[in-house]
């Protein structure tokens, strides 16, 4: 099935340093991997899972396979993305007008910035991700809307990814940043990854994160097969350990918990999340 990309081009003007807008990464060769449909994408599995048209046919096989491995792997990902959005509904309400979503995903389905716009159509949001597959994607399906900014980046780098995000959003104000469900495939420190991004951002932000449910260690080598494309395998940590290194920004709860026993409206998924704000 032939497929055509039309990504966005990079934004005219000059640049705040650090990382260009594609990051080296030739656009041309963004489609080329985007449309390699062979392979699975974890994204697109992801946007397949949430009922989302940003995914192919070997990407809905890959969903099918996660849900007979993780009867739950859908649910799942419905609450990751409510909790977000309710931390982005909390960050306007505070009247923080920009958002950075790192480790964002395709963003077609229950979206940051479909909520961020509803509310206030001038608040910027910067989306960010590691695989030139969801860049790609992302790119396409916000190409309409200019206060909308996708860069490649990494989570673990927080200097580069501001400065690769620094024209877009102002980071000496205050910014919501959430990290939804990418810190499962971080094999890094994670309090000082997030200690990095809480040292960096301005007095009154919203800083949120979540982590995936502990995966069994048999089943883990299978997942890794079919999360192919896009990421370097799970990082597999206990509820304890992901709330020691939560503990740097406030006290973890089941994402369907925040910000309030039962919010998310379903039964605890054992993905955990935390908000807290920048003093
Ligand atoms: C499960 S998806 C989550 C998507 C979305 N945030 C959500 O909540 O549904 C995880 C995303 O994290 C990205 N990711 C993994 N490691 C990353 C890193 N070090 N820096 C940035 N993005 C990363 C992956 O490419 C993938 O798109």
């Amino acid at each position: 099935m032939p497929v055509e990309y039309h990504p966005a081009p990079p934004p005219p003007g000059p640049r705040a340093g650090g990382l260009p807008h594609h990051a080296g990464l030739e656009l041309d060769a963004i489609v080329a991997l985007a449309a390699d449909l062979e392979l699975p994408n974890f994204a697109r599995t992801v946007d397949a899972l949430l009922g989302g048209s940003a995914n192919f046919a070997v990407d809905r096989e890959a969903a099918t396979a996660l849900l007979q491995l993780d009867p739950l792997a859908d649910v799942r990902a419905r609450a990751q993305r409510g909790f977000t959005r309710r931390v982005v509904r909390h960050a306007l309400a505070r009247g923080i007008d920009q958002f950075l979503d790192l480790g964002c995903g395709i963003p077609s389905v229950h979206s940051v910035h479909d909520v961020v716009l509803g509310r206030d159509p001038a608040a910027r949001v910067a989306y960010v991700d590691l695989d030139p597959v969801v860049v790609a994607h992302a790119r396409d399906l916000v190409a309409d809307r200019p206060t909308v900014r996708v860069s490649w980046g990494d989570l673990r780098a927080p200097g580069c990814v501001a400065a690769a995000v620094g024209d877009h959003l102002d980071l000496s104000r205050p910014v919501a940043l959430v990290i939804g469900g990418a810190l499962q495939f971080v094999h890094d420190d994670l309090a000082a990854v997030l200690a990095g991004w809480r040292e960096l951002l301005a007095p009154g932000s919203v800083l949120a994160a979540t982590h995936g449910s502990t995966v069994s260690r048999d089943i883990a080598p299978t997942l890794d097969a079919l999360y192919v494309r896009g990421l370097a395998g799970l990082s597999l940590r206990s509820p304890e350990q992901v709330r020691e290194a939560f503990a740097v920004i406030a006290p973890a709860v089941d994402v369907v918990d925040w910000p309030s026993a039962g919010a998310g409206g379903r039964d605890t998924t054992g993905v955990l999340g935390v908000v807290g704000t920048i003093d």
